[in-house]
């Protein structure tokens, strides 16, 4: 049975997606300051290594999405 990872923090409730926004709106991105700022993994810590990596995750996403409203461009015909 594998085990899954936390979506939250549990001892201070805070899911991870509101650290995200958090990061995203202020430009931190050390899951440290993050935690003190935020007021999570603070308590038993067991949340901490599932945040960064859900961060991490969360900077690939949004580093490789499309943005929106703006289409993509098609390659072009070779002027001849
Ligand atoms: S689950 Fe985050 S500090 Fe305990």
């Amino acid at each position: 049975m594998a085990c899954q990872r936390m979506t939250k923090c549990h001892c201070h409730n805070v899911e991870f997606s509101t650290v995200a926004q958090y990061a995203q709106n202020t430009g931190i991105q050390e899951p440290d300051v993050l935690c003190e700022r935020v007021g999570l993994g603070q308590t038993c810590t067991a949340c901490r290594c599932d945040l960064a990596d859900f961060l991490k995750e969360q900077r690939q996403v949004s580093v490789s999405a499309p943005s929106r409203g703006i289409p993509a461009l098609k390659p072009s015909k070779a002027i001849a």
